[in-house]
């Protein structure tokens, strides 16, 4: 099976998470009968301090043409905010990717990480967020900047929001969940009205899954008061990213959570959640967990392959108990020269 992946390496750990990626599929076509091409794609911070543009149009193109793009993460410290950024928007607007899946699972070996109590973990955290990711404030529609005045306009279309809905309820179907939450600001946004009246007319056709719905306030504690109750969680576009944050938080760190900008059948592109990290770039110990997590999900949601899946989740937890990054040390563990052996090596 030849797989043509675009490489979008990025800026800052970017580059060095998804080093990690590519390590985990040369490891499966070693045992498969997967060939991956690797296309260079790059995009970014410092490609737009070198060519004056975030995402050049070759790039774009050849991304276009791929199976699937892995992408590491963009953003310069240096530069104008959002400058390096809007290459992300411009790949969920252009490719149309309206899916934002975000599987937040708690490792057995990582539950010292847990901020939460024994008595609270004991059930597990298994949740995945499911963002809607071209609409929204982030649509960037109908901006205006004035010296005195900047208004960012929220849109959501029925189209966008009925499609999005529709996906999360088949996945919940499809995951056997018991329960779906849908999280918006109903109370207050005109947007979140529209979009959860939509959500209750899609829902008549899924009876056997319960309905939930909660206000983006009060669902951003009951992420931390009760995740392992939490299964399938539908929100919009801004919502979708901060609570993805806190719940990364949950499972150990941020470097965990992986991530699939999807557009079901067509090119999708696989992320860790987490950005550049400036903070500890350079210094090989970012946490590459997320990024070959992205890679199970690339196998799994754009290749249809859940065994191969299941086996790179193995190799993960596998590989926690031989050792860890930084971020995901245990508590009291002093044994420093375990830090830099969480990568491929453990997982054959
Ligand atoms: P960040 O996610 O880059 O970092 C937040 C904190 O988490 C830092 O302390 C960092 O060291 C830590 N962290 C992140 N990933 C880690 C990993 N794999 N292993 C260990 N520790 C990890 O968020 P921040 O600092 O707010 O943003 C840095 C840059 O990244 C900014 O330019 C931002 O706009 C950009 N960004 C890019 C994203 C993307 O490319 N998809 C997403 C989020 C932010
Ligand atoms: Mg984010």
């Amino acid at each position: 099976m030849k797989k043509k992946i675009a490489l979008a390496r990025g800026d800052g750990i970017g580059p060095e998470v998804v080093a990690e990626g590519i390590k985990i599929m040369k490891t499966l076509q070693k045992y498969s009968d997967y060939q991956f091409e690797f296309v260079e794609t790059p995009l970014g911070g410092q490609v737009l301090i070198d060519t004056g543009t975030n995402l050049p149009q070759k790039s774009f193109d050849q991304m276009k043409k791929c199976d699937a793009i892995l992408f590491g993460a963009i953003g310069l410290p240096n530069l104008p905010l959002g400058a390096a950024e809007s290459a992300i928007s411009k790949l969920r607007q252009g490719l149309d990717l309206y899916v934002n899946l975000r599987p937040i699972k708690l490792y057995e070996s990582l539950r010292d990480k847990c901020p939460l109590k024994e008595e609270y973990i004991q059930n597990g955290i298994d949740m995945t967020i499911i963002r809607e990711n071209t609409e929204g404030l982030y649509a960037k529609i109908g901006t205006e900047v004035s010296d005195n005045k900047v208004i960012n306009k929220m849109i959501y279309t029925r189209n966008s929001v009925e499609r999005i809905i529709k996906y999360a309820f088949e996945y919940a179907k499809k995951k056997g969940n018991s329960e779906i939450i849908s999280v918006d600001k109903a109370n207050l946004l005109e947007c979140s009205q529209f979009w959860r009246e939509i959500y209750l007319e899609i829902g008549k056709k899924y009876q056997d899954i319960k309905q939930t719905n909660f206000y983006i306030d009060a669902f951003c504690q009951w992420l931390i008061r009760r995740p392992y109750s939490v299964q399938t969680v539908v929100t919009e576009n801004m919502f979708g990213d901060i609570i993805s944050d806190e719940a990364a938080y949950l499972i150990g760190s941020l470097g965990m959570a992986a991530s699939g900008n999807i557009n079901p059948g067509k090119v999708s592109m696989y992320e860790p959640i987490h950005g550049s990290a400036p903070d500890i770039a350079g210094k090989d110990i970012a946490n590459p967990i997320g990024t070959i997590l992205s890679v199970k999900l690339m196998i799994e949601e754009s290749f249809g392959e859940k065994f191969y899946g299941d086996l790179i989740e193995n190799a993960v937890e596998l590989s926690l108990e031989q050792g860890r990054t930084i971020d995901i040390l245990p508590k009291n563990d002093l044994n420093q020269g375990k830090l830099k052996t969480l990568t491929t090596n453990g997982m054959g």
